[in-house]
């Protein structure tokens, strides 16, 4: 819940500030809210940029007041969505067999999900961490999940907004539990994951290289755009 009509200039910024990139090998995708997603969309529609939503509802329409879908989302414009981030889960009670009826409705709008998961501080230091993700993993993801490639965002809930980062062992490891339990669910498919945690312009090199990361989600750096457009060089 960042962002007004001004966040307007910070598109421009970011999309300018990335303009001369290689982008061959990366995407860059930037997440406004609701309000202002249509706005962003038209302004960044001529840059390597491309947008998305930070929630998608289930339905496609009907008496839902205040939700949005999917169809909703792709009509302004966005082509990603962001699904079952730990605030939803946490502030609108969204369980993972809701987050995977909103996978469900995203791809069948051709909307990319960005799925999200994420253990508790409790769930680490009682060694639960590995157990949750993949229980998170099996219930969000619908099993007739049928795009050719899977976005999982590993974002542990202790590390978002508290500037505190899961250590690189710990990040590989997270990874290669959700590697392994993708591979379990849906074969071959391609992966490709994020980390998300408190990622900034100084640590994301860093994190950007440990083994099974395949890049970021950034939140609180995305809102200084110097920052992020460090942080998507820094992803190169
Ligand atoms: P943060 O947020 O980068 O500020 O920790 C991440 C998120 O909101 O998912």
């Amino acid at each position: 819940m960042f962002g007004t009509k001004s966040f307007n200039d910070l598109a421009q910024e970011i999309a300018k500030g990335i303009e001369d990139i290689d982008h061959s090998k990366i995407s860059v995708i930037i997440c406004p809210p609701f309000t202002i997603l249509d706005r962003i969309s038209e302004t960044i529609k001529d840059s390597s940029l491309v947008t998305g939503s930070q929630d998608c509802h289930f339905e496609n329409k009907g008496p839902f007041t205040g939700d949005v879908s999917a169809q909703m989302i792709i009509d302004a414009g966005a082509k990603f969505a962001i699904i079952g981030h730990s605030e939803r889960r946490k502030h609108h009670f969204e369980t993972d067999e809701m987050v995977a009826k909103k996978v469900l409705a995203a791809i069948g709008n051709d909307l990319n999900p960005i799925i999200c998961v994420g253990e508790s501080l409790e769930d680490r230091k009682n060694g639960n961490a590995a157990k949750v993700i993949e229980a998170q993993l099996s219930k969000s993801i619908p099993a007739n999940y049928d795009k050719d490639e899977i976005i999982i965002a590993y974002e542990p809930i202790w590390a978002i907004g508290s500037g505190n980062v899961a250590s690189a062992k710990d990040i590989a490891e997270m990874c290669l539990i959700i590697s392994n339990k993708i591979k379990d669910l849906f074969g071959d498919i391609s992966l490709k994951v994020l980390y998300g945690g408190s990622v900034n312009a100084k640590n994301a090199k860093d994190i950007l290289k440990i083994d099974g990361v395949d890049g970021a989600l950034v939140g609180g750096a995305s809102l200084i755009g110097q920052d992020f457009i460090q942080i998507v060089k820094d992803a190169l």
